[in-house]
């Protein structure tokens, strides 16, 4: 692997592989002395064009972690906000000497844009972009489900048969699409469940089964997981749903759909939420709740990333 920039394509072989890479990952997380030495010496550059807390800390712990050396390079107060093109701001992460680039950005293709420029020699990590994608999101998300759903047997697993139902803000969201294409490869079956107005375009061609109502998704589909997405107002231009009261009742994932769930079923958030829109208290702080895991795992999830694109030699392919 060279650069890690959807998860379209990413092979389910590959996918197991940094899944279990991460299982090494969080086991050294256990210890007192959490610091490997493997990425000593290499540089890894933050950079980040949208506002970011979780992501952008969780890569740089799992940077350094590694021992790599890490460089925070936010749009606000840098030369981009002088108007700075992607191709001149890369140029200058080439002169630095940057071995790993980890780039957030409001425009679906801009990592992948990176990859190919040939502006930079740099391995690519793609925290987000646009309404695209955001691969190390959905691979926390996978290791969460195989770890609370195989436990013990999570190494060398798939999420074969497992099913999941995802809600709420799909048309906005990067979340959705990387977890789709992950864990329908992985074996899931993924149903999406939103109003029309927050269904993309071209949904129907995507290999999943897809709801208006809530309630009937999760009877008919008694799900092992269920995902809320965020509501993402900044990605808004118009009004999608009448109100948010009107929103919660119909998609909100509150105590009386948390009640209906099976005995092993999770329940999982990316971060931010919106506590009594998308999720009530009740359901985000309940023992099913895996929004803190999802926090810690990431962590392990990006260390395995980084490892497995930036140690040793880097060769091309
Ligand atoms: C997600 C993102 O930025 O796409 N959040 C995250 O990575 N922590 C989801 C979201 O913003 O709703």
């Amino acid at each position: 692997m060279r650069h890690l920039l959807d998860t379209r394509t990413l092979s389910r072989d590959d996918a197991i592989l940094i899944l279990d890479t991460a299982e090494d990952m969080a086991a050294t997380q256990q210890r007192e002395m959490k610091k490997l030495p493997t990425l000593r010496g290499k540089s890894v550059v933050n950079l980040f064009f949208e506002d970011s807390t979780r992501t952008r800390i969780s890569f740089e712990a799992a940077a350094k972690r590694l021992s790599a050396d890490v460089i925070n390079f936010s749009a606000k107060g840098s030369s981009v906000s002088k108007g700075e093109s992607l191709k001149d701001t890369a140029q200058t992460l080439q002169a630095i000497g940057a071995d790993g680039v980890i780039i957030r950005h409001p425009a679906s293709g801009a990592a992948s844009r990176l990859a190919s420029s040939g502006w930079i020699d740099a391995g690519v990590l793609n925290a987000g972009d646009g309404m695209h994608e955001h691969p190390t999101q959905a691979l926390l998300d996978a290791f969460t489900m195989r770890r609370r759903l195989h436990g013990d047997a999570s190494r060398g697993a798939g999420l074969d048969g497992v099913s999941v139902v995802i809600v709420g803000d799909i048309a906005h969201s990067r979340v959705a699409r990387s977890n789709l294409w992950l864990l329908t490869g992985l074996g899931a079956k993924v149903s999406l469940v939103a109003p029309e107005t927050l269904l993309p375009f071209g949904v129907r061609d995507w290999p999943v089964s897809i709801y208006h109502s809530l309630d009937d998704a999760l009877r008919a589909e008694n799900p092992d997981v269920v995902m809320m997405l965020r509501i993402q107002t900044e990605r808004m231009h118009a009004a999608f749903f009448p109100n948010e009261r009107e929103y919660a009742r119909n998609w909100g994932f509150d105590d009386r759909r948390l009640a209906t769930l099976s005995e092993r079923a999770i329940v999982m958030h990316p971060g931010p939420m919106n506590r009594g829109l998308e999720i009530s208290s009740g359901a985000a702080d309940s023992p099913r709740s895996t929004v803190l895991e999802q926090v810690a795992n990431g962590v392990s999830v990006r260390m395995a990333c980084l490892y497995l694109l930036l140690s040793g030699e880097r060769t091309e392919g």
